[in-house]
């Protein structure tokens, strides 16, 4: 897999944000025209006119000349802007043309789910009891495909933006939002919530994992499988405790008794980049602080600190992390 890119919107990866980049540039130029002009004249004007040791300020009241000009220079640049606005947004707004594949996103404080079609081409999403693959925080797509996500919020507003793969969209609660994403090229594209939605809104990341089309299926295998049920004795002290702790009542791990649905699904924890969305990545030691201190590592979350001594919680962890 290629690096993780930095989330710049310079930097397009799919036809979405490669019609947002001219604007954004055209923009960002004629920001910086308008900056250097007013500033300019503020500047001049302050040296130039200004009291001093023989010099009077001089004082006047209007300019109709300078009062038109910057009403109307700046009239014309808010419609040309608009306008340009517009045109793009009919071409980002349709997201049915050319979509091969749906994905459900919802959004509640603070993570990303993803919910899979049961089928796309052949490749099965389908779990054993025949629900559609629904995963946390990171979407998985084909490259070249155009995906529409349907995405809708559980408590607050929040928004869904990947900025190397399109535009952002408003999460609402009551009313579904739509968003087409695709991305031309292998890589892995950071996104963050872009609406303030409380506490944990600067934690509520999210990555893109776009394979090559060759590589997806295989992907997909991997996501639908049971978790790796570890022999290992080093391991199985851990799995025991997770099963018998309080754990089991918000989480699903496939193919043992946990079965809560209430958090996120761990079945393959392990190979997730980050804890909860967070910076946090996935390994033994973070993973044990996560456990005894949810709320350090991610202030609000939903996820109860269990009082839980370091011994189990690290006994959970070395589990939780061979679960691939
Ligand atoms: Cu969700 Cu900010």
């Amino acid at each position: 897999m290629p690096p993780v890119l930095p989330p710049w919107v310079s930097d397009p990866a799919g036809p979405a944000a490669r019609e947002i980049v001219p604007v954004y540039w055209i923009m960002f130029a004629a920001a910086v025209v308008v900056l250097v002009i007013v500033y300019g004249a503020i500047f001049y004007a302050g040296i130039k006119y200004r009291e001093r040791p023989g010099v009077a300020a001089k004082q006047f009241h209007g300019h109709n000349l300078l009062e038109l000009l910057w009403t109307v220079i700046p009239t014309i640049m808010v419609i040309s802007f608009s306008v340009l606005s517009f045109q793009k947004l009919l071409i980002l707004n349709d997201v049915d043309t050319g979509t091969e594949m749906t994905v459900k996103v919802t959004a509640r404080q603070w993570s990303f789910t993803f919910e899979y079609p049961k089928e796309y081409k052949g490749i099965s999403f389908a779990l054993r009891d025949q629900s559609a693959l629904k995963v946390g925080e990171e979407l998985h797509i084909p490259v070249g495909t155009k995906v529409k996500l349907e995405m809708r919020a559980e408590d607050v507003i929040h928004s869904f933006w990947i900025p190397n793969l399109g535009g952002k969209m408003d999460v609402i609660p009551g009313r579904p939002t739509y968003l087409a994403i695709q991305a031309d090229r292998a890589g892995t594209f950071k996104g963050q919530c872009y609406e303030f939605c409380g506490d944990g809104h600067a934690d509520m990341l999210l990555r893109v994992v776009a394979h090559p089309t060759s590589e997806y299926a295989a992907w997909a295998r991997t996501a639908i499988a049971d978790a790796n049920l570890p022999l290992d004795p080093a391991t199985a002290r851990g799995r025991e405790l997770f099963l018998s702790q309080a754990c089991v009542g918000c989480h699903l791990v496939r193919n043992t008794s946990a079965a809560g649905k209430v958090g996120p699904e761990l079945t393959k924890m392990g190979s997730k980049a980050n804890i909860a969305g967070v910076l946090s990545p996935v390994n033994v030691d973070n993973l044990t602080r996560w456990i005894m201190d949810p709320q350090v590592v991610k202030p609000g979350t939903a996820m109860p600190d269990l009082n839980l001594d370091e011994p189990t919680s690290r006994a959970i962890a070395q589990w939780l992390a061979t679960l691939k």
